[in-house]
């Protein structure tokens, strides 16, 4: 797949900018952070999040500081989010693992959290991911607050959103999740023939996340679906639909 061209990444690189990465242990989170290490655009990059990872120790990962923070309390650590340009979210759990209250309290209000945080502490650009569906009118809990967060997002006047929908993710993980199983079996044949349709792999995704911090911004607020993940992944986005 293609990167960004190495003018744009140098260029960028120059202007000395950190980050922050939320949920940096979860499927999209880890392929951002080899991606973001492997690009090597920003200066820095901390990895927020409730545990460590032996993984982002070392020479390699040099350009990474992890930070360990409480979500219950996540205003005691409103200095962990000041001075990033750039916020990448990748954060959630399921209703099953949790049930409702903790799929909320995770999806939306820690999300939420994170957000009011980041601008407040000066992030110009706040990279989300969102789902395929998300729809604040939804009566489906999921799609409803996947829409309400990026309503609220929005409402929160980032210089910079930058909204992703993916469809069903393709990682490789470590644990067994029934409900994305299903949907690999059940989506199998349309995932094999037309791959960019329903499905993403993680890997696709932290590309074009990398990708959109490059990419010059047209609008405050830009929601990208499944197609256009792909297609940012490979530089060939062209913002319509
Ligand atoms: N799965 C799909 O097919 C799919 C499709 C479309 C959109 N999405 C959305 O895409 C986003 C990323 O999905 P993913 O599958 O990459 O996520 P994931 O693998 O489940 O990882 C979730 C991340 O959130 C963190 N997290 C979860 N519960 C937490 C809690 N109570 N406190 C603090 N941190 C917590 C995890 O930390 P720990 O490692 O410490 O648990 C991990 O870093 C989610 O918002 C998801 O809803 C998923």
């Amino acid at each position: 797949m293609a990167e960004a061209a190495p003018g744009k990444e140098d260029e960028f690189r120059s202007t000395n900018q950190t980050a922050f990465v939320v949920g940096h242990t979860g499927g999209t989170g880890l392929a951002l952070v080899e991606e973001l290490v492997n690009r090597n655009i920003f200066q820095k990059v901390h990895l927020i999040g409730r545990r460590k990872l032996d993984k982002h120790e070392g020479d390699k990962y040099s350009m990474l500081e992890q930070k360990i923070v409480d979500f219950e309390e996540l205003e005691d650590y409103a200095h962990e989010f000041k001075g990033h340009s750039v916020g990448f979210v990748c954060l959630g759990t399921s209703r099953a693992k949790v049930g409702k209250e903790g799929f909320v309290r995770v999806d939306h209000d820690y999300i939420m959290k994170v957000a009011e945080l980041a601008k407040s502490g000066g992030c110009s650009h706040f990279v989300l991911i969102s789902a395929t569906g998300a729809d604040r009118n939804s009566s489906l809990l999921y799609n409803k607050l996947k829409g309400e967060v990026e309503a609220e997002c929005a409402d929160l006047g980032f210089q910079r959103l930058s909204i992703f929908r993916p469809g069903l993710l393709i990682a490789e993980r470590e644990e067994s999740r029934i409900t994305e199983r299903f949907f690999r079996v059940l989506l199998a044949p349309i995932i094999h023939f037309k791959p960019t349709l329903v499905s993403v792999p993680v890997e696709t995704v932290a590309k074009a996340m990398v990708n959109i911090v490059l990419e010059p911004c047209d609008e405050p607020v830009e929601t990208l679906d499944n197609k256009n993940i792909h297609r940012l992944a490979q530089g060939t986005w062209g913002r319509e639909s």
